[in-house]
């Protein structure tokens, strides 16, 4: 069967090559000296070196018989990841320089990945799909609501509204080239498969960032009820973050289901247009679409 995907027409995946602090220290507390803050993105952070390298292998992987358009959008969806990883390698870098111990945190992303590249390689192309739409609405809530960086370190800030960019930017990749992928199945098999594999990703992706974010919070001395308290207040209250994206999360399971039904563009174009002169791109890597 065939299936359109709804991406705006005219669409343009462009990535910018941009490196940021390669000379100098970040703050240990670059989140405004807030210790949850920082801990959350930090955790983030870890996953996405081999998180997304990970993305790239999985959608690859179904790209030899893809249409012209969408293998023109894999080549740009993975430049824009191989950059992504390796801007928030460096980032993570700093982090071990101002003292944080990330082995057991990346231990875990490597162990969830094992679990994920031992299964057939559709389940993780429906695990990126399902990441990829995780990354997409929280990048869309980062952009969207400027409290969520309130009081960060400018130049880390600036690095987490690229990515955050790109990442809309490129939301309708892995999607499509599941609908690409799975074109054979039914609509409920695919459903199915797609749903089930979105709750376990939830699932792990909640309690491990949770997790990930309460031992950078020990480094800092912060233990017990008052990690937690400070930690889940962070995440679900004030500024919410996963709170405000619930809505966007559970539009997923809808029948007719695609990343660009939400056309938040404007995200896009206000951050080309409004950024500091160092934050405009400085190469246009590759213009697709
Ligand atoms: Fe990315
Ligand atoms: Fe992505």
């Amino acid at each position: 069967m065939a299936l359109t995907a709804p991406s705006p027409i005219g669409l343009s995946i462009t990535p910018r090559d941009r490196r940021f602090r390669r000379s100098g220290a970040t703050p240990r507390l670059w989140h405004g000296g807030r210790v949850e803050a920082t801990a959350i993105y930090n955790a983030l952070s870890t996953t996405f070196p081999k998180g997304e390298a990970f993305f790239v292998e999985s959608v690859r992987a179904f790209r030899d018989d893809a249409p012209a358009k969408l293998a023109t959008e894999i080549k740009a969806f993975t430049t824009q990841e191989a950059i992504h990883s390796r801007e928030h390698d460096a980032f993570n870098r700093r982090a071990r320089d101002s003292g944080y111990v990330l082995s057991s945190l990346e231990a875990k992303v490597d162990q969830r990945l094992a679990e994920t590249r031992s299964r057939p390689l559709i389940a993780s192309l429906a695990a990126t799909t399902a990441l990829e739409h995780f990354t997409a609405i929280l990048a869309h809530e980062l952009l969207a609501n400027p409290r969520h960086l309130d009081g960060a370190d400018a130049e880390t800030a600036a690095l987490w509204r690229w990515h955050a960019v790109e990442e809309i930017e490129h939301k309708g990749v892995a999607y499509d080239t599941w609908l690409h992928a799975t074109r054979n199945w039914t609509r409920w098999q695919r459903w199915k498969v797609k749903a089930q594999v979105m709750l376990y990703i939830t699932r792990h992706f909640v309690t491990d960032r949770t997790a990930a974010a309460l031992e950078l919070m020990r480094q800092d001395g912060v233990t017990g009820f008052i990690a937690w308290r400070n930690l889940l207040a962070y995440l679900w209250l004030r500024p919410g973050m996963f709170r405000k994206i619930g809505g966007a999360w559970l539009r997923y399971f809808l029948p007719g289901f695609h990343p660009w039904n939400e056309d938040d563009r404007h995200l896009l174009s206000a951050y080309d247009v409004g950024a500091p002169a160092e934050s405009q791109p400085k190469r246009k890597v590759r213009t697709a679409v």
